[in-house]
């Protein structure tokens, strides 16, 4: 797990770079938080990172958009908010964003959990102040290493809060 500090939507949008340079298809990236942690913001800006052009809305009463990078990668954006467990689950269209040549980010995963695979990148975000998030990073180590190096360098904390920070509340739907 990586441990980082996003002091402003700027630093939010900066993370979302490194992230979109480190994703291969295919690959299956989940996003959770609570509402306006800044979710869409991160997906938005990878989506614009690897090209996509024209307007990234939130797919929060669509379910679903889906984009194309400039290799030619297919790129999906899923919010489950809305998606009921049961009918609606059964009846969504999973495999048609889940593909070789796809990379795909799920925010409100929860309601998938039993129709997704297992994420390959999971990032929690969390509120600290009005401006700034906390994030925490769950891929593989070497993902993991390469992540919070771009991160650094591009002057995002990274490592747990100081000490005297108050300790966060885990996120909902945490074990
Ligand atoms: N550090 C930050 N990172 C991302 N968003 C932030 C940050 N600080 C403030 N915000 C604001 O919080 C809101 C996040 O909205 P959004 O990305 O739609 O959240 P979500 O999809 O998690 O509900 C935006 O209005 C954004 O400007
Ligand atoms: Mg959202």
């Amino acid at each position: 797990m990586v441990a980082l500090t996003l002091a402003s939507p700027a630093q939010t949008r900066r993370f979302a770079h490194v992230l979109a340079s480190l994703l291969r298809p295919p690959a299956l990236m989940t996003i959770e938080g609570d509402l306006g942690t800044g979710k869409t913001t991160l997906v938005r800006a990878i989506m614009r990172a690897r090209g996509v052009r024209g307007a990234v809305t939130s797919p929060s009463f669509t379910l679903a958009q889906s984009y194309r990078g400039r290799q030619g990668e297919a790129l999906h954006h899923l919010d489950l908010y809305r998606l009921s467990r049961g009918a609606d689950v059964d009846l969504f269209a999973w495999d048609d964003y889940l593909g070789a040549d796809a990379v795909t980010f799920v925010e409100w995963p929860a309601a998938g959990r039993e129709a997704l695979p297992a994420a390959d990148v999971r990032l929690e975000l969390l509120h600290r102040t009005p401006r700034s998030r906390r994030a925490r990073l769950h891929a593989s180590a070497a993902f993991e290493e390469a992540a919070a190096e771009a991160a650094a360098a591009q002057g995002i904390q990274v490592g747990e809060p100081f000490a005297g920070e108050p300790a966060l509340a885990a996120p909902r739907g945490a074990p």
